[in-house]
């Protein structure tokens, strides 16, 4: 399947798409988690995300649809996790895949829920994969459970960083809900983890 997940920052989009990623046996591509590893590995594209990404803003679409177009290497099945999140992306992804999306799921969290979550936030310093001190700790302390990497606070997790991510998630993203209009569901994403994983299967 091509499957599309939206939602605010901290609404569960990467915790969501890992799980379905694993049930449904198709690769689970997230424009933050490459465009972290570019900032780790000091590429060219890293460095010039980095002060857009620190600042809760948005990287350039280009850069970004470029990034993203090189690292999939299936286009007939994919969970996307972090993209689009402008018109302009959509429509350059519309136009680059062979067929259509099938869906896109909206994880519907409540601002305060995401402030909560977001303050617990722990994420893996080598796969970028999320965890959280209260809902979903590692199994040991520190230490991602899937690769073994050190887990850390996120640059852009600050009250004030996390705000500005908001901000352009109302102006820049939110008017992709109408543009997939005929295609999306609406998931409550206040639920817990496996509750909002049976609402999208269901959707599905
Ligand atoms: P990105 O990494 O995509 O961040 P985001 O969209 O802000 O989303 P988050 O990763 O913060 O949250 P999430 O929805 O994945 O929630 P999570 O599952 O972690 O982007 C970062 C930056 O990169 C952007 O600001 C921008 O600068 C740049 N960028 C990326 N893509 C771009 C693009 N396409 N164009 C331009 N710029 C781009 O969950 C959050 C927490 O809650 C975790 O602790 C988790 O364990 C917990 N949790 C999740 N679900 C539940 C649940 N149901 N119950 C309890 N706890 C839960």
């Amino acid at each position: 399947m091509r499957i599309i997940l939206l939602g605010p920052p901290g609404a569960g989009k990467g915790t969501q798409a890992q799980r379905l990623a694993n049930t449904l046996n198709v690769v689970h591509y997230a424009t933050g988690n490459l465009l972290r590893t570019a900032i780790a590995n000091k590429t060219p594209v890293g460095l010039s995300a980095q002060p857009y990404m620190d600042g809760g803003n948005l990287v350039p679409d280009q850069v970004v649809i470029d990034l993203l177009m090189e690292s999939i290497v299936d286009f007939s099945g994919f969970v996307l996790d972090g993209f689009p999140r402008t018109v302009p992306q959509g429509e350059a992804l519309s136009i680059a895949l062979p067929k259509p999306v099938q869906k896109v799921i909206l994880l519907d969290t409540p601002e305060e829920v995401i402030v909560e979550r977001l303050s617990q936030r722990r994420t893996c310093s080598g796969c970028s994969a999320p965890y959280n001190l209260t809902t979903k700790p590692p199994k040991i302390q520190h230490t991602c459970d899937i690769c073994g990497c050190s887990l850390v606070l996120r640059n852009d997790d600050k009250p004030e960083t996390i705000k500005v991510r908001q901000q352009r998630y109302r102006e820049d993203t939110e008017p992709l809900l109408n543009y997939y209009q005929r295609i999306i569901s609406k998931i409550d994403g206040s639920k817990s983890m496996l509750e909002v994983e049976q609402a999208i299967m269901k959707a599905l």
